[in-house]
C-alpha cells in the first residue's frame, strides 16, 4: 500500500478546551500487514466527550502518550487482509483514531472490532446501533430502571446519547423533562422528538424550573453533564429516585476544578440511588440493545439525528463543538466515502 496516511497525533495535553494546537499533522504511507492483521480505510470518525478525558487524565484506560495517534470510534472498510475472518470490502467498526489507514488484528480495544451488517449504513453504525444508541438504551432501562409513572429528566439532551434516551423514555410511557442549551435545541426536543417540557439551562433557573415541572419528584435523572445540573434535579429527586451518571461533561475541560456536589444529602432524604456506569461492562446485553434500537428504527418511532463535520482535517474542531454545544444529536466527521458505493 503506497497511499498517505493522514495522522492527528496528541502532541500536548489540554488544561481547557482543546484546541488545534494540542495536536500535530503528520503525513506517513499507509502501514503494511502481518499475518493475522487487516487494514482498515477510516471513512467516518465518532466524536465522544470521553476523548477530551483520554487526552488529559487515566480513566478506564490509561491517557493516550503524547506523540501517539488520537483515538477515536471510527468505521470504515477493509482494503487488505491477511485474517481469516475480515475480507477486503467488508465495513468495521472499532477504535482506529484519527487518521487515514489503520491495522487491527480484529482484537477489542476499548471496544470491540465489529462487522457492519449489510444494509446498515456507518454514521447508524456509529450513532444509533453504536455506542451512543447501546449507552441510552443500557443506561435508562438496566441503570435507570424505569416504571411509566415516573417522570424523567434528562440533561444533555439534544446531543448523541440523551436525544435518544428522550425518545426511548417516551416509547416507555414516561413523562420527560429535557434539559439542553438555547431555545433552539429545547424547540427540538419538544417539537420533534416529543419531550414534555424543555429548560433552557443557559437562560433559565433550572432548580426552580425542574421544582415547577416535577411537582411529584423526579423518578429517574438520566445525566450526561454533572456538576449544577446534577445539584439542581438532586434538590428535586422522588423518593425511591434512580440517578444514572453517565456522563459530566460540564467538568471535563476543567479536571483541576470542577465543583462538587453539594445536594448529596437529598439522596438520603429521599431513600435515592445514585450509580455511575459504563456500557463496556455491559456487553452481554449489546445484542438485545442492537435488536430494540434496530426494531424501534425501522417502525419510525425512534429517530437518528446526526451532525456531520467534513474532512479528517476538521478533526479537532468537530470535537470541540461537543464542548461548545454546538452540535445537534450525533457529531460525526466525514472522512471519505467506501470505495463500493
Ligand atoms: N457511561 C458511558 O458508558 C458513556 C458512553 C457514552 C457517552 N457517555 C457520556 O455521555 C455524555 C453525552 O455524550 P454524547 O456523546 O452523547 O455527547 P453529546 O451529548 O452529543 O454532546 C455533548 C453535549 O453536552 C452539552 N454540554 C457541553 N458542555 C456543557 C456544559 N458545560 N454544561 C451543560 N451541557 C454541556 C452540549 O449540549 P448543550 O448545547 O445542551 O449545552 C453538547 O451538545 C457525555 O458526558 C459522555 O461522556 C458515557
Amino acid at each position: 500500500m503506497t497511499a498517505a496516511n493522514r495522522q492527528w497525533v496528541l502532541a500536548a495535553r489540554p488544561s481547557g478546551p482543546v484546541t488545534r494546537e494540542h495536536f500535530e499533522w503528520r503525513e506517513e504511507l499507509a502501514p503494511s500487514i502481518a499475518d493475522g492483521e487487516f487494514l482498515i480505510r477510516n471513512l467516518w470518525l465518532s466524536c465522544d466527550p470521553a476523548q477530551r478525558a483520554w487526552m488529559e487524565v487515566d480513566t478506564y484506560i490509561p491517557k493516550l502518550p503524547l506523540g501517539e495517534v488520537m483515538l477515536s470510534g471510527s468505521a470504515g472498510e477493509v482494503v487488505e487482509s491477511k485474517h481469516p475472518d475480515f475480507a477486503p470490502g467488508e465495513l468495521v467498526s472499532g477504535v482506529f483514531g484519527w487518521q487515514d489507514y489503520a491495522v487491527s488484528d480484529g482484537a477489542a480495544g476499548i471496544f470491540p472490532v465489529n462487522k457492519v451488517p449489510p444494509g446498515i449504513d456507518l454514521p447508524t453504525a456509529l450513532s444509533l446501533l453504536g455506542v451512543t444508541g447501546i449507552t441510552a438504551h443500557i443506561g435508562l432501562l438496566e441503570i435507570g430502571q424505569p416504571q411509566s409513572s415516573d417522570t424523567i429528566v434528562v440533561s444533555g439532551a439534544a446531543g448523541s446519547v440523551g436525544s435518544f434516551v428522550v425518545q426511548i423514555a417516551k416509547l416507555k410511557g414516561l413523562r420527560v423533562v429535557a434539559i439542553a442549551g438555547g431555545p433552539a435545541k429545547c424547540d427540538w426536543l419538544t417539537s420533534e422528538l416529543g419531550a414534555d417540557a424543555a429548560i433552557d439551562y443557559k437562560d433559565e433557573d433550572v432548580e426552580a424550573r425542574i421544582g415547577e415541572l416535577c411537582p411529584d419528584g423526579v423518578g429517574v435523572f438520566f445525566d450526561n453533564v454533572g456538576g449544577e445540573i446534577l445539584d439542581a434535579v438532586l434538590e428535586h429527586i422522588a423518593i425511591g429516585a434512580r440517578i444514572v451518571l453517565c456522563g459530566a461533561i460540564s467538568g471535563y475541560n476543567d479536571f483541576e476544578r470542577r465543583p462538587g456536589i453539594r445536594n448529596h444529602y437529598r439522596l438520603i432524604i429521599r431513600r435515592a440511588t445514585m450509580r455511575g456506569f459504563l456500557v463496556f461492562d455491559h456487553m452481554d446485553r449489546v445484542p438485545e440493545a442492537i435488536g430494540d434500537l434496530a426494531t424501534w428504527a425501522a417502525e419510525g418511532k425512534l429517530r437518528s439525528q446526526v451532525d456531520v463535520v467534513e474532512g479528517l482535517e476538521n478533526a479537532p474542531d468537530a470535537l470541540n463543538r461537543l464542548f461548545t454545544g454546538q452540535n445537534l444529536g450525533k457529531q460525526l466527521v466525514k472522512i471519505a466515502d467506501a470505495s463500493r458505493g
